[in-house]
């Protein structure tokens, strides 16, 4: 099992805001929204577009190349054309400190 690795601080987003990073050879999506904190990968279920460069609405970001929507909470594909939900990762808190641990399934 992986890790916990430390990425951002919770004032490099806003609420709501999103961002990417790197964590060893994979890309995340971090989510802030409703005072928490969500990680998924930047990687549509679909057909590989970078969800990170997507819109984000309540909990629910938007592929940017054919707008299937994920729950960021959970990671299920919400609307076609997506029919396979994405990956979501654990996220702690510590002080101003974010840290996810990827969830290698
Ligand atoms: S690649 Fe994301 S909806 Fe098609």
């Amino acid at each position: 099992m992986s890790e916990f690795v430390k990425i951002a601080k919770t004032s490099d987003l806003p609420d709501p805001g999103k961002g990417t990073y790197e964590i060893e050879d994979s890309v995340v999506v971090l989510v802030h929204v409703g005072g928490r904190f969500y990680c998924l990968n930047d990687v549509c279920t679909h057909d590989g577009g970078p969800l990170g460069e997507g819109h984000l609405c309540g909990h629910a970001i938007a592929c940017p190349r054919h707008g299937a929507q994920f729950d960021v909470r959970t990671g299920a594909a919400l609307t076609m054309p997506a029919t396979e939900g994405t990956v979501i990762h654990e996220v702690k808190i510590e002080g101003d400190d974010i840290y996810v641990r990827l969830n290698e399934d």
